[in-house]
């Protein structure tokens, strides 16, 4: 299988998981879960899900035990873009192909969207029967961490921190690691804990690296998007950085060398896992997320 197939078939594995997750209704709640699945089903392109299951896969690991770690992590992805889309933040009108949540709902259903996706996630995690109550707790630590104060949620402070002021490279970088790295490294995490490794392993660690350098190349590559990409092809707004006065890479660069940053990250990357069996897919994963066009 290419690359694109092997996305699309592990695409089409979380988004089953994600509608039986969220399939169960009740009338009075009915509207704020309309909302969470039309952001969380809308077209995507499931990275972070991706990896899970895949470092899963390559070592040793039965997809079904990744599979609710892999759908935890795309919720809690969707929840942030919810929440980054709505006034208060970027003040977007297009995401996924479609207007935002805020935009075909309203703003406080958009944000308890949000906020039922983020904790229906932990609820995935802990509930995982495929793997013991000691991985599942791990789980939960390394997403929590991941995704709160000092991971995401402390991206996302800088990022609205830095609006109208330049920040230094050294603070983009840092910005640009928590807002999107940090949940990039814990969906490698995830898979290698679902396989039944360790924290520590030496391969629990390689996959952490492989994913911390992808994961700031596509942040770069987002922000390079954002100024030479078309809302069409991009399924989101564009122009979105340069209109709310961010701080981003090409602050510091320009698009070649932004992209010659990205470039070197992805050969970093693909280095990290040189020496394991069977990396084909991640090399080639590698350069596919450097090119990708949206
Ligand atoms: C968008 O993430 C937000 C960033 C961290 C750059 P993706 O580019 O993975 O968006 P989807 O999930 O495919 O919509
Ligand atoms: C969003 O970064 C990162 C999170 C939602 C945590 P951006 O604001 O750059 O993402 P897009 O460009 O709106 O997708
Ligand atoms: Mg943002
Ligand atoms: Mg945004
Ligand atoms: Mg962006």
């Amino acid at each position: 299988m290419t690359v694109k197939e092997r996305l699309i078939s592990n695409a089409a594995l979380v988004e089953e998981a994600l509608r039986k997750y969220t399939e169960k209704d009740d009338p009075d709640f009915h509207e704020e879960l309309e909302a969470e699945r039309y952001s969380l089903l809308s077209k995507a392109k499931r990275i972070r899900p991706t990896l899970v299951l895949e470092f899963c896969r390559l070592f040793g690991g039965e997809s079904r035990a990744a599979l609710p770690f892999a759908a935890a992590v795309e919720m809690v992805h969707t929840y942030s873009l919810i929440h980054d889309d709505l006034p208060c933040m970027d003040n977007d009108d297009l995401r996924r192909g479609r207007p935002t949540c805020h935009k075909a709902f309203d703003e406080a259903t958009a944000l308890l969207a949000g906020d039922g996706l983020l904790t229906r996630a932990f609820e995935t995690v802990a509930g995982n029967q495929w793997v013991s109550a000691t991985v599942r707790c791990e789980a939960v630590l390394a997403l929590s961490q991941a995704a709160g104060s000092f991971g995401m949620i402390g991206g996302q402070v800088m990022d609205l921190a830095g609006e109208g002021k330049s920040l230094t490279l050294e603070s983009l970088l840092k910005l640009h690691s928590r807002k999107t790295g940090d949940l990039i490294a814990v969906s490698a995490k995830l898979g290698c804990l679902a396989a039944g490794l360790s924290h520590d392993d030496a391969k629990t660690q390689k996959a952490i690296e492989y994913a911390r350098h992808i994961g700031l190349a596509f942040q770069i590559v987002d922000d390079v998007l954002d100024v030479t990409s078309d809302a069409k092809t991009l399924g989101k707004t564009v122009g979105s950085d340069v209109k709310s006065q961010k701080t981003t890479f090409l602050t510091f660069y320009d698009v070649d060398n932004a992209m010659a940053y990205a470039a070197d990250l992805t050969a970093r990357a693909k280095e990290a896992l040189s020496n394991v069996k069977d990396n084909t897919f991640f090399l080639e994963l590698a350069d596919h997320l450097l090119n990708r066009k949206n």
